[in-house]
């Protein structure tokens, strides 16, 4: 297996994304182009193009088109999900409804899907496109979800984890499974490679849902304590309205309108608790499942790579 450098693989990445959001139409290259530049992990292209290393056929022209479609795959549910969400930051700066309107927004969202779409239209492996379809559908009901359940402070833990496998684990999920599918992997391996990105996945929306409480809008890049704020009931909470009582009436009683304090004195509550500790180890437990499926992979350059991603994820600020 050749080196693997990832900021070389990103940059090639960077390159395809830039071209790819041209378009005649002058506001939504520049509403694409508002958002490509603002930066992003490229957590989802990272994925694809390390996982493209499990097969025979190393990162071949499918790997990086895989790995663009999904980066502009994720910026399009970013932008519908900021719609949802009435997010005014993305980031680090204004959302696309912020700086232009709504119906650019979502217009927007759906020129990065077709855009996608196009650039995937050259693979001709069939189980790619019915793979990538069915996590958008997914994605799509896991959002939906997540808006029947606003403010459902009778929802169990177990809603909540499909929840966040739908709208989040499956399109890391659909990273390394697909990226492995791309280089002729056996079905094994991409089984492994599909296990592994659902635990990263699972994980790594924990860890979005506790920064949402822990970190501040300047290191985050987008609103914080919005997810309780927006009825988004999210591990923390539903640890904490487990273990007090008192704090599980608090929550029955938000509602849209609901009073400012009440919303702070909640977010303040979850900020001081132990479910953020308890959050954190939950996350971790995921990571080490990943881990423990990494073992059992053929590649042993892999191995390393992932690992070093898989700490980064772990103590992630943004
Ligand atoms: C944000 O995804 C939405 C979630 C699924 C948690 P990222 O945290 O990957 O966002 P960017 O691409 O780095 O902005
Ligand atoms: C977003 O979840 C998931 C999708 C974009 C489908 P969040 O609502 O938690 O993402 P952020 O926090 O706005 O990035
Ligand atoms: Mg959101
Ligand atoms: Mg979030």
């Amino acid at each position: 297996m050749s080196k693997i450098n990832l900021n070389q693989e990103i940059k090639t990445i960077e390159k395809r994304l830039q071209s790819l959001i041209k378009s005649d139409d002058p506001i939504l290259e520049s509403a694409a182009n508002h958002l490509l530049k603002s930066g992003g992990k490229r957590v989802r292209p990272l994925f694809v193009i390390l996982s493209s290393y499990a097969g025979p056929d190393q990162a071949n022209e499918s790997a990086y088109r895989v790995a663009t479609a999904l980066e502009l795959i994720h910026m399009a549910t970013l932008v519908h999900d900021d719609v949802i969400d009435y997010s005014d930051k993305r980031r680090g700066k204004k959302t696309i409804e912020k700086q232009w309107d709504k119906p650019t927004a979502i217009l927007t969202g759906n020129f990065l899907l077709a855009r996608a779409l196009e650039y995937l239209s050259y693979i001709e492996d069939p189980r790619i496109h019915r793979t990538l379809s069915s996590a958008i559908t997914e994605v799509c009901r896991g959002e939906l979800f997540q808006f029947q359940d606003q403010f459902r402070s009778d929802q169990s833990m177990t809603n909540y984890l499909r929840r966040i496998n739908r709208k989040t684990a499956l399109l890391i999920q659909l990273s390394t499974e697909v990226g492995a599918m791309t280089s002729d992997a056996d079905a094994q391996t991409v089984r492994t490679m599909r296990q592994i990105g659902h635990y990263i996945g699972m994980s790594f929306q924990i860890i979005d849902d506790i920064l949402d409480f822990t970190s501040t809008t300047e290191k985050l890049g987008k609103p914080v304590g919005s997810d309780l704020r927006n009825g988004h009931l999210t591990l923390p909470v539903l640890l904490e309205m487990r273990q007090d009582k008192i704090f599980k009436q608090k929550v029955a009683l938000l509602h849209q309108d609901a009073d400012a304090e009440l919303f702070e004195e909640c977010i303040a509550q979850i900020r001081r608790s132990d479910v953020i500790a308890q959050s954190k180890e939950i996350s971790a437990q995921y990571l080490n499942k990943a881990t423990q499926q990494l073992d059992s992979l053929s590649n042993d350059a892999l191995k390393p790579l992932f690992q070093k991603i898989i700490h980064k994820l772990q103590h992630r600020i943004r």
